[in-house]
């Protein structure tokens, strides 16, 4: 091999306080596993000799603990962006320890590009096969690797034995040229090849290459229950009701769904339904229940930007690589994401609202409006430019202290604009068309949790006149009960109606 073979601490010795970093992957697929953790240990030791040592980090989304859990943990990310759903990442910038740049998954690329945000000078990739002329064969996730593999002065190769170098082919790497020059990104179908199964970079550019044989860091999905079930059961009997109505072909769409137990369950439930045909998925993480539904013939192709499998079932797909790799293609973030093809495919997303209010609004990402939960992550890249957008949560959280469902999202980050469909395990709320009293009034009926119904439909009479009967003094009342007394159900609006009367 042309390059030269290092350890992880020589790699990271290399890295110096307040260098920019670019990594490879998407969600724990396909990330670096161990330069980050002597990284870890050498800002460790400079804190303790009194030295300053923090590093900025560039993701495809979250990563592995041996990226976002080891660097927090050391106190030794100063920046971090786009996405992030690690519980030590999340306190160190809940705090302030290190900076978070919450951003659509798909912008990124294009924000290195256009000088929004400075070059990482280094990028550290995952690889499952190099060659001496620059051909970089990734894992199981592609994220920012084309971009940062590019942009970066000195790249690092973590070289992974664990996953087949057969697995080359089932990328598709493409990078847009960037505007005025920019032309249409010729995705037609969720099948369409457009780009090359490698990265290029320049031979000089590759400085060290680090032998490993590591599994993923994904974690074990949670089974299924009867509140996830039912609003799987709801999405796909909502969907079967559009293909009788006319609203969806009978061939049906592309279909992104979100990360988590309930996209998990959703997608098994539409594969149980016998009004739903095969289907194509275009999205950005290939979760479990994709293999299981291509394996029983109801999803005929995936297109993503990262297998992010629990062992067994990334072991199957690498068992099988011949089958699989005629049904997957793994695209880069910036094309998996992309709002023109979203538009283009005609997508039907489903996504996972942390809190939404009775007019229609989507909180993803912020807990009782001030802590960072994970990230906007791909949700706005898809919601806004699908073909029908669907958002579900289950309708409580916290044993009933909390409805998902409050009188005004504590933190907006999709706007009622961009949700046409609301679901909870109690029912659907179809808004096309509404108003937002109707809106208020059809999420009300559907979807809130009976113990908050009659409360709901107070704060509405409790409104000030206007297109939207919000009362500014009572909006945000739920959050204000919850956070004084650990219960919503305590909102209190005695006074708000003693002077309006
Ligand atoms: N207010 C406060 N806390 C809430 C809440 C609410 N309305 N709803 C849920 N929570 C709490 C839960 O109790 C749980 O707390 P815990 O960790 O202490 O147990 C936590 O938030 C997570 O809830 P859970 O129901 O397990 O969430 P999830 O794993 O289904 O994730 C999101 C939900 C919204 C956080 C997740 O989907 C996300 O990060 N979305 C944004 C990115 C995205 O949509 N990506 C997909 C695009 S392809």
């Amino acid at each position: 091999m042309a390059y030269k073979k290092m350890t992880a601490e020589e790699a990271a010795s290399l890295i110096n306080n307040d260098d920019l970093i670019g990594f490879s992957g998407f969600t724990a697929a396909g990330c670096p596993k161990v330069i980050t953790v002597a990284l870890g240990k050498r800002a460790e030791e400079e804190h303790a000799k009194g030295n300053p040592f923090k590093v900025g980090i560039y993701t495809g989304a979250s990563t592995g603990d041996s990226i976002d859990g080891v660097l927090s943990r050391a106190h030794a990310i100063k920046f971090r962006t786009p996405y992030q759903s690690n519980k030590d990442m999340r306190t160190e910038l809940n705090s302030h320890g290190a900076h978070y740049f919450d951003l659509h998954l798909s912008e990124l690329p294009q924000y290195l590009r256009y000088g929004f945000l400075p070059r990482p000078k280094f990028a550290i990739l995952e690889a499952c096969d190099i060659t001496d002329d620059g051909k970089i064969y990734l894992t199981s996730a592609v994220g920012i690797a084309p971009t940062v593999a590019r942009l970066a002065d000195q790249i690092f190769v973590e070289l992974n034995k664990y996953h087949p170098k057969e697995l080359a082919g089932m990328h598709d790497i493409y990078e847009p040229a960037d505007p005025p020059v920019r032309r249409e990104i010729p995705v037609y179908a969720a099948s369409d090849r457009i780009g090359v199964p490698y990265i290029q970079v320049d031979p000089k550019k590759i400085v060290g290459v680090v032998d490993t044989n590591l599994p993923n860091e994904v974690g074990g999905f949670t089974p299924s229950d009867e509140v996830t079930n039912k609003i799987g059961e709801n999405v796909a009997n909502f969907l079967s009701s559009e293909i009788k109505a006319g609203r969806i072909p009978t061939s049906f769409l592309p279909v992104q769904s979100g990360v988590g137990n309930i996209a998990n369950a959703v997608l098994g439930a539409m594969g149980a339904n016998k009004d739903i045909p095969p289907f194509e998925i275009y999205t950005e993480v290939i979760q479990d229940a994709v293999i299981g539904l291509m394996k029983e013939g109801n999803v005929k192709f995936a297109s993503g930007c990262s297998l992010t499998l629990s062992t067994p079932a990334l072991e199957e797909v690498y068992n099988n690589l011949d089958f699989f790799k005629e049904r997957i293609l793994l695209r880069p973030q910036e094309i998996s994401n992309n709002p023109e093809i979203a538009r283009r495919l005609g997508l039907i997303s489903i996504n996972t609202a942390l809190e939404a209010d009775i007019f229609g609004n989507i909180n993803s990402t912020h807990v009782v409006g001030t802590k960072m939960m994970n990230g906007i992550g791909g949700s706005g890249d898809f919601c806004r430019n699908s073909y029908l957008s669907i958002f579900t949560t289950p309708s409580t959280a916290k044993g009933g202290n909390i409805s998902a469902i409050v009188p005004m999202v504590s933190h907006l980050d999709h706007s009622e604009h961009s949700v046409k469909i609301l679901v909870t395990e109690h029912g659907v709320a179809d808004l096309r068309g509404l108003s937002p009293v109707q809106r208020a009034e059809t999420i009300i009926d559907k979807c809130v949790a009976p113990e908050y119904k009659d409360l709901l439909r107070k704060y509405l009479n409790l409104g000030q006149k206007g297109h939207t009967p919000q009362n500014m003094s009572a909006a945000l009342s739920f959050h204000d009960a919850f956070n004084k007394t650990g219960d919503m159900r305590n909102v209190d609006w005695t006074e708000i109606d003693s002077q309006a009367k």
